[in-house]
């Protein structure tokens, strides 16, 4: 892959605590990765081609560590209800209609063409129960460039009657979707999606515990979102120490291969300590939270106890796919947490949850999510010239306006592994 240079005013987070800043600098993409930032480039550099964005603001490629794409269809909608009814009423009925190729043609169209322009280069996404248009799914979004891990949903329990498998179809067509999916894709992946606890019966959870160990495959699922729901999980495995554990007993829970667990709202401290042995990453998606008002995820502890945390939409309990959104989102009930839960659990400062959205989230992808050389070269070149400012500002207050004023307008161009994917 050839040699090339961005160059403008550069923002990413090594860390949490701080934004590194680079002032009308180059980043050279050398193979896919990032070579470095230099102020000039350097004689070996010479002659390579420069995309020259100079005033906007270059930031890394973010991750959505967690959305529904059949969702995408009634985001806006439904804002009415706590999660288990909200399932009922508006989840699993429109989920059912994606056994129809030509709805799911048209629905998922409209998903992909607007996360291919959404600030995400990296997504972790749930398709539904069906085979087939989780394949189409897949198809459709190999064809952005993106880099994408996708889930067949498995549900064999406490679901509608059109919207359920028996186990042994589950995983049968489990099994099919890997093998048609595993090594067909350059960029889009499988990754087993036991919808959650309550949808999957013990028989599931073991068989899909085999199909992990047996493929190597990752996992995404949802953990102690709503209070209605951890109280179901409680009563259906009486004997688990936490909603995680049950995961965990089935080999669900990291100790196979890399998982990620949305929500996490509310986790004990002996789930935290599983969470953290076992290397799970928590999926947070706070505007969700709000909507279906299952409350807020304590990021700050989480943080300051060693998990892996990255932002998730969870479209359609979010209704924005944007990670301007979401990280908005993460400052804002970080504040009402400290406020009115907790005032030693500090609020996420803008840099803190910027992290979460790049580097937190991208580490579930490998080395992505940040400027640091060596990492994979995923930027967007940002404009905020919708919205003049009456005075000079420094890059990171640019930053910061362009989160809580910004969408997808702002978004010049997108590169993931190097690769442009539009502008
Ligand atoms: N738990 C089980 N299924 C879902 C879902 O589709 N969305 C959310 N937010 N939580 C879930
Ligand atoms: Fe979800």
């Amino acid at each position: 892959m050839k040699t090339f240079a961005l160059k403008g005013n550069l923002l990413y987070t090594a860390g949490p605590s701080r934004l590194e800043s680079f002032q009308d600098h180059y980043l050279v993409c050398e193979d896919g990765h990032v070579a470095g930032i230099f102020d000039t480039l350097p004689a070996r550099y010479a002659g390579i081609a420069v995309e020259d964005s100079s005033g906007a603001l270059i930031v890394p490629g973010m991750t959505d560590l967690h959305v529904h794409a059949p969702q995408y269809a009634f985001r806006g909608l439904g804002m009415d209800m706590e999660l288990l009814d909200w399932l009922r009423a508006y989840t699993f009925p429109e989920e059912s209609r994606y056994g129809d190729m030509v709805y799911a043609e048209k629905a998922y169209g409209v998903f992909v063409d607007d996360l291919k322009h959404s600030t995400a280069t990296r997504a972790c996404i749930f398709a539904t129960i069906h085979p087939d248009t989780t394949l189409l799914l897949m198809r459709m979004l190999e064809k952005t460039g993106l880099v994408t891990k996708v889930g067949k949903v498995n549900m064999d329990a406490n679901s509608p009657d059109d919207y359920v498998e028996t186990t042994a179809d589950s995983l049968a067509a489990t099994v099919a979707w890997i093998r048609q999916s595993l090594s067909a894709f350059r960029y889009v992946s499988p990754i087993l999606t036991p919808r959650f606890v309550p949808s999957c019966s013990a028989a599931l959870m073991a068989g899909l515990g085999r199909l992990q160990g047996e493929y190597g495959l990752p996992v995404q699922s949802h953990l102690s979102e709503n209070p209605g729901e951890v109280d179901w999980v409680k009563a259906l495995f009486p004997d688990s120490t936490c909603y995680g554990d049950v995961y965990d007993r089935f080999g669900l829970f990291g100790s196979g291969g890399p998982t990620v667990m949305a929500h996490c709202v509310y986790s004990s401290d002996a789930e935290i300590k599983l969470l953290r042995e076992r290397g799970v990453f928590v999926a947070h998606c706070p505007q969700s939270n709000v909507n279906l008002s299952s409350g807020i995820a304590p990021v700050r502890k989480y943080l300051e106890n060693g998990l892996s945390v990255g932002l998730g939409s969870d479209i359609a309990g979010g209704y924005s796919l944007s990670g301007f959104r979401a990280v908005a989102d993460a400052v804002s009930v970080s504040r009402l947490y400290w406020r009115l839960v907790d005032d030693g659990c500090k609020p996420l400062t803008l840099p803190e949850a910027f992290y979460l959205a790049t580097k937190g989230g991208g580490a579930f992808f490998g080395k992505v999510g940040s400027f640091e050389a060596g990492y994979e070269f995923d930027a967007l070149v940002l404009d905020d010239t919708l919205w003049p400012s009456l005075r000079p500002l420094a890059p990171e207050k640019r930053l910061e306006r362009l989160v809580y004023l910004g969408d997808d307008r702002c978004i010049r161009q997108k590169y993931v592994q190097g690769r442009k994917i539009f502008g």
